[in-house]
């Protein structure tokens, strides 16, 4: 027994996760809570550069790894992710443009195929769109993906379908909660993926948010209810609610349990909404890094305030 409730027992079978890596799984502590949710996504493990990092040579030892302790502990497995600009290998980013475009297909059928029937989930292109959208049309980040291939996006989708028909595919971006410039421009975008039979089962909103950019959370609700009359589901796929200023104030943990459960929450109200993830365990292994306090466990891996509210709320 963990001596804390678990979120996975209230959940009614809802999807609720986290990032998860290898690299602390000697840690005991680490252990225990990962046994606090029912889903896991691989921090890194399944990225193109850590499976694919020499061309044609695929090493799936990390990534199966992950998968395997998800299995042990009864979790689902979310697969992050197949097309990204970052965390790219640099042998894929000096590529001329027809073989690219052949190694892009290369990379998401071979993925896709070792871990078919496995992964039911993946993100098939991260962070596409450029942050200087402002809900007036979308602006494509301007990647070595998108110089090189323009229409990836289009591609990695149709690829993906073809290889494994019952994967659901989503398209996964930051910046995108609520209802304000660039998550309006993410939704545009999907429409128009929607509209041109681009094969695309859902939408990740990252959520990895600061206390200080709240007002924007307020239309979680309605972007989420937006996607679902679109046919699209949602996941919350990295949640994290970091602190910039006055961060030792003592409401600070209140404040970020409220901003976890107003997300949560409008996740709950919608069907669309088919899972729930924070990007990381406890707040010493977060990517945000510093003092931050971001996640639902500090750093010995003991539920923090904002755990219980979320538990409360399931
Ligand atoms: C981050 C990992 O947490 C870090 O360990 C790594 O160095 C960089 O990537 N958006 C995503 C995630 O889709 O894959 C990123 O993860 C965080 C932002």
């Amino acid at each position: 027994a963990n001596g804390y409730e678990l979120l996975r027992d209230y959940s009614k079978g809802f999807r609720i996760g986290a990032a998860t890596n290898t690299i602390h799984y000697s840690n005991s502590n680490y252990n225990n809570a990962m046994k606090a949710f029912n889903y896991m996504v691989a921090e890194n493990a399944c990225k193109f550069v850590s499976i694919q990092g020499t061309k044609g040579k695929f090493n799936f030892n990390d990534c199966d790894n992950h998968l395997k302790k998800a299995q042990e502990l009864g979790m689902d497995f979310r697969g992050h992710a197949l097309v990204w600009h970052s965390m790219a290998p640099k042998w894929l980013e000096n590529e001329d443009a027809n073989t690219m475009k052949n190694s892009i297909i290369n990379h998401i059928t071979t993925v896709l195929k070792h871990y078919e029937g496995k992964i039911d989930t993946w993100d098939v292109v991260n962070e596409a769109i450029d942050d200087s959208s402002n809900g007036n049309g979308w602006n494509m980040r301007k990647s070595f993906l998108y110089n090189k291939v323009p229409n990836f996006i289009d591609i990695a989708f149709q690829t993906a379908r073809q290889v494994s028909p019952k994967t659901k595919l989503f398209y996964n971006d930051y910046n995108t909660e609520g209802i304000w410039g660039k998550s309006e421009s993410v939704y545009q975008f999907v429409a128009d993926l929607k509209k041109r039979n681009i094969p695309i089962d859902g939408v990740g909103i990252q959520y990895h948010v600061s206390l200080e950019n709240n007002p924007r959370f307020d239309k979680i609700n309605d972007l989420i209810s937006r996607y679902c009359k679109l046919g699209v589901e949602v996941h919350i796929t990295e949640m994290d609610v970091s602190c910039d200023k006055n961060c030792w104030a003592s409401d600070v943990e209140q404040q970020q349990g409220k901003v976890f459960t107003n997300a949560l929450q409008a996740c709950l109200n919608n069907s669309c909404c088919t899972g729930f993830l924070v990007w990381g365990i406890g707040d010493n292994d977060s990517w945000i890094g510093g003092d931050k306090k971001g996640l639902l466990f500090n750093s010995n891996y003991q539920p923090k305030s904002q755990y219980t509210a979320v538990l409360n709320l399931l």
